[in-house]
């Protein structure tokens, strides 16, 4: 199962199991991290669920779409390495992936 490495907004940082298939956000949600809301249940309308993603893994994410893509630009922290989390299927390919929660908006 691959594992996936977690930085919340304390600075502390997990290492999760996370199922193959589920988003990024749902893993994160299942293990009880509070903070991200994911407030549209992983619909790509509330950008809730950002994350910013450890700059070696950025290149092996599957592309930005133009809706996540605008969601992203509503928030003021908004960088380089912002995805929203419920946009990303992790697979065999993320296994090690680490996200940082990003600040609330
Ligand atoms: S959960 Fe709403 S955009 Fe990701």
């Amino acid at each position: 199962m691959p594992k996936l490495t977690v930085i919340n907004r304390a600075g502390e940082e997990s290492t999760i199991d996370a199922d193959n298939g589920l988003s990024v956000m749902e893993a994160i949600r299942d293990n009880g991290f509070d903070e991200l809301l994911a407030l549209c249940g992983g619909c790509c309308s509330c950008a809730t669920c950002h994350i910013h993603v450890d700059g070696e893994w950025t290149d092996k994410l599957p592309p930005i779409s133009a809706d996540e893509d605008d969601l992203l630009d509503s928030s003021d922290h908004r960088n380089a390495t912002s995805r929203l989390s419920c946009q990303i299927q992790m697979t065999a390919a993320l296994d090690g992936l680490k996200v940082t929660i990003a600040p609330e908006d």
